[in-house]
């Protein structure tokens, strides 16, 4: 396999960058007087503005070049064909069947999966429509209230995102709570005002296996049966979403109670799979569904648009632009709307767990910068926290703004504030305040270097109309696709995550070493040790 950086076109762009390195963006857009309408593109609802990049129209054909010449455009079909793409575990990614048509043929292994992906889906409205209208009712004969989806990474991240996002969309009798954590705390919270007999419970997991979810799960069941006092009660409160049918059974759940999905759905790509029940049971399947439609239109873009007007390419160009090239190392996500506290922290795992690698696919190491750090808060909030540092330290730090041309609650003169907020913001970085200006404006001397903003510093503003189902839907399903386009560019697998293993399995030996009555024998480093005998030795 030929390392990107091997190639002509990664070359041209090394040497590009230093031009680039030199060049304002006060200057790019002096120089063009139509960049910020030139340098936009559009699809599934979205508007992308990336006018205000460190990019120039030759940068970008270079990028495009570079993408052509790593084969993004086959890796693309590849992916939307089964091809195995997720090499070290020979695993298919396809979570774009999960929102195909319903009438599509995609097939792995010679056998078309759309048709169960959406028997699938039509049992999850059938059992959301059960409980939504009380027909599905508790131990007790009370229909459920309550919804506690207990999973963690893509099984609870999406969901939860999910659900804040879409509060507006949902039913607002029903309360939805999501534990992850392992620390007892978040179960502890999660259920303190809950009556188990109007409560249900969705153990999501992949694997079913996952500690922190089994955990959780146990102690949920536990919970119940102390309230509820009979095992039979855990049949009407229990249901599961998993690809372990086995492992299912052995917790104790009816695998009729089971929503299955397949290997070919990468943990932090299955919020569109059954790990989205608890979302449906928010929403019900018809706005659900409009979410699906949301990815859909995402993904036929992404399939289809030419390179220069295609959204994710872009944005997964100017990722790799940044990371490998302009030296950048985070990338700020900044939705100026509420519903979206969570979307960064979803985008966490979704960017990190798949581009967060060193060696190429062919397991050869990487010579230049992958996956950045995707961090954010949802504005005006960060401008009062850490804007500081991006507008006028010594990072350059990529941001993403995401807004809405119309509110979900629309109260007085609120949604112009925000908005005038995100494109000042914007607009401040790019273009900064001289030196001159602020002297001008008669500040003395001494305080000049202190109020000039150098500006500069790069955004995208991605702004659509309403925040609704399918906005969601395509919003999302643009990052995810992005992510793809970096990782197709530098070669690596975005859908393994072995980072996570060692940890897990060193867990696994200190718990007994916490927990055994006796004082056991450390073959740990001197720090491990010694932490180790101190919270011991707190436990009396
Ligand atoms: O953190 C590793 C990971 O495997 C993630 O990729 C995954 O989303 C999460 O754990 C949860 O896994 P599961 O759904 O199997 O419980």
């Amino acid at each position: 396999m030929t390392p990107p950086s091997a190639r002509p076109e990664w070359q041209a762009l090394q040497q590009h960058a230093a031009t680039i390195q030199a060049t304002h963006l006060r200057d790019l857009f002096a120089s063009d007087a139509t960049r910020g309408e030139r340098l936009t593109a559009e699809a599934a609802g979205l508007y992308l503005d990336y006018s205000k990049q460190r990019v120039t129209d030759e940068t970008l054909g270079k990028l495009v070049a570079l993408a052509e010449a790593v084969g993004l455009r086959e890796q693309i079909a590849a992916m939307f064909t089964g091809a195995t793409l997720n090499n070290t575990e020979q695993r298919a990614v396809l979570h774009v069947a999960l929102r195909a048509p319903r009438g599509a043929v995609i097939e792995v292994d010679g056998q078309n999966v759309v048709p169960e992906v959406y028997a699938v889906l039509d049992r999850m409205a059938q059992f959301v429509d059960q409980v939504r209208s009380g027909v599905w009712r508790g131990y007790t004969g009370k229909p459920i209230r309550n919804i506690v989806n207990i999973g963690i990474g893509g099984s609870d991240l999406g969901p939860a995102m999910a659900y804040d996002a879409l509060r507006q969309y949902s039913a607002r009798e029903l309360t939805l709570r999501f534990i992850s954590n392992v620390d007892a705390t978040d179960f502890a919270e999660a259920v303190r005002d809950l009556e188990a007999n109007e409560t249900l419970f969705i153990v999501a997991s992949k694997t079913f296996t996952t500690l922190e979810t089994m955990a959780n799960a146990q102690t949920a069941r536990q919970w119940l049966l102390d309230r509820l006092g009979d095992k039979e009660a855990v049949a009407r409160h229990f249901v599961a979403v998993s690809t372990n049918a086995k492992e299912v059974a052995a917790f104790g759940i009816d695998p009729a109670n089971m929503f299955g999905f397949w290997d070919w759905v990468g943990g932090r790509y299955s919020m569109t799979s059954a790990i989205g029940l608890s979302t449906m049971l928010a929403l019900g399947s018809g706005s659900y569904h409009a979410m699906l439609g949301g990815f859909r239109a995402m993904d036929d873009h992404f399939r289809s648009a030419p390179f220069a007007q295609n959204l994710p390419v872009l944005m997964g160009l100017l990722a790799v632009w940044y990371t490998s090239f302009m030296g950048a190392e985070t990338q700020a996500v900044l939705p100026y709307d509420q519903y979206l506290r969570r979307f960064p922290a979803y985008l966490q795992q979704l960017t990190m767990e798949s581009n967060g690698k060193r060696v190429r696919r062919d397991g050869a190491a990487v010579d230049y910068e992958t996956g950045a750090i995707y961090w954010g808060e949802p504005g005006t909030n960060g401008q009062h926290s850490f804007y500081q540092l991006i507008h006028q330290g010594t990072k350059l730090i990529p941001c993403d703004f995401i807004g809405f041309c119309h509110s979900l609650n629309p109260v007085g003169q609120h949604h112009d504030l925000l908005m005038a907020n995100m494109f000042a913001q914007a607009e401040a970085l790019a273009f900064g305040k001289s030196a001159e200006a602020v002297a001008a404006s008669g500040t003395p001397a001494w305080l000049v270097p202190h109020r000039t903003f150098p500006g500069n510093r790069p955004s995208s503003t991605i702004l659509a109309e309403r925040l609704t189902p399918a906005s969601l839907g395509a919003l999302i399903a643009l990052y995810e696709h992005s992510v793809f386009t970096q990782s197709a560019v530098w070669g690596i697998n975005a859908f393994d995550q072995w980072g996570v293993e060692l940890g897990k399995v060193l867990a696994a030996q200190i718990l007994p070493e916490l927990s055994s009555n006796s004082e056991p024998t450390l073959n740990h480093d001197s720090s491990t040790n010694s932490l180790i005998r101190r919270y011991r030795a707190a436990q009396g």
